[in-house]
């Protein structure tokens, strides 16, 4: 039986890829430990969705450990030897960092070398998948001249009409801390990919999103607006007008990336992972689509200022994702994510 070793097990990337393994007929190890809840508090608290996959999953195995633990790390991979590595554990926040510089990249950049280097020593031929974001390219893409549209910016720049492609620099921007640690974590992994031929890769998620997040004010766009629209809690928009774009892309079509790469790998690879143009909203449209299935106003207050190097409009160009990976297509519409969202949080709060 093939054997899959997936960090942040409990976590929304983490737990769908748990579960498609898992249905695949995997042997499925999980490492996490509920770090989510000290970076955001017992909104951020995963340990329901670890409850559920034990529940229903035979052949998961969860593992208490904290990626920072190196020999803890270099322990349980020489121990299972698995047949691929999925590191999704991450604090995961823009702004969190800032207040947690030591645990942030601790976490992202650390945490990931000590994944890579159990991987080299134990298993160096399997595939080793790495979550990285599209904030490794910093404030540079606010620099894209954009228009304006009655809800949303969009590129006015005709290089990027399919949105931004892995060519985009990711040097001498603003990246926040955050940022700055994934970006350490991301070339790391290419390193191990081109220095030891290792079949590592680097997906530079948009918003991945989906039923089972514990969206936060902090992190997790799709999922908190919802819940806050569900609470009639005051949802607040932070500068641009609102007209923001964020392309989103639903956890499941993220997990069958994942599969698609793990079936074919390559050495050193970098992909931005999003759900492209057709599946983009700025943050006053996601209001409007969210009320259509809540049938409730959604509340909110606007701020002038914005978060600090937030981008004011990204979707990933899905080209060469799909070059690589034919195969491999979006299947979830944004509205059908954005419904699932709903009944999710309708599911666990009332
Ligand atoms: N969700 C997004 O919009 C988004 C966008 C771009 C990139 N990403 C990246 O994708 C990955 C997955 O994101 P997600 O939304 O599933 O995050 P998540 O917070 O839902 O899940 C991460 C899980 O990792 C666990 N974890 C954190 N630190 C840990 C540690 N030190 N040891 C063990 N476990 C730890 C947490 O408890 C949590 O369950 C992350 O690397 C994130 O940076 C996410």
């Amino acid at each position: 039986m093939q054997s899959i070793l997936i960090t942040g097990s409990s976590g929304l990337i983490g737990s769908e890829v748990v579960a498609y393994f898992h249905a695949l007929g995997f042997r499925v190890h999980g490492i996490d430990n509920n770090q989510r809840a000290v970076f955001f508090g017992p909104e951020g608290d995963t340990r329901w969705r670890q409850q559920q996959l034990k529940e229903m999953l035979p052949n998961f195995h969860h593992h208490e450990l904290d990626i920072r633990n190196r020999q803890g790390i270099l322990k349980i991979v020489k121990e299972l030897k698995p047949t691929g590595i999925i590191h999704t554990a991450s604090q995961p926040s823009h702004d969190k960092a800032e207040a947690i510089p030591f645990d942030d990249f601790d976490t992202n950049a650390v945490g990931t070398l000590n994944l890579l280097e159990a991987a080299r020593r134990f298993c160096p031929e399997v595939p080793f998948i790495h979550m990285s974001t599209n904030k490794v390219y910093g404030d540079l893409l606010n620099t894209i001249p954009l228009y304006e549209l009655e809800t949303r910016w969009d590129y006015a720049d005709p290089a990027y009409v399919n949105g931004i492609p892995e060519s985009f620099s990711i040097d001498q921007s603003k990246h926040s801390l955050f940022g700055a640690s994934k970006v350490a974590a991301d070339v790391i992994v290419q390193e191990y990919g081109r220095y030891f031929n290792m079949p590592t890769c680097c997906l530079r998620g948009g918003c991945l999103t989906g039923p089972n997040h514990s969206g936060v004010e902090l992190h997790g766009f799709l999922s908190y607006l919802v819940k806050c629209n569900l609470e009639g809690r005051e949802y607040t928009i932070f500068g641009y007008k609102g007209k923001q774009v964020r392309d989103n892309i639903h956890s499941e079509d993220v997990a069958k990336f994942i599969h698609a790469f793990y079936e074919a790998p390559r050495c050193g690879e970098v992909y931005n992972l999003g759900g492209g143009k057709n599946n983009s909203c700025s943050i006053l449209e996601a209001f409007t689509l969210t009320e259509i299935f809540t049938g409730k106003k959604q509340v909110y207050r606007y701020v002038e200022q914005n978060r600090i190097g937030d981008h004011i409009c990204y979707y990933s160009d899905l080209s060469k994702m799909k070059s690589h990976y034919p195969q491999w297509i979006i299947t979830k519409t944004l509205t059908q994510t954005i419904s699932e969202i709903v009944k999710s949080w309708q599911g666990r709060m009332f």
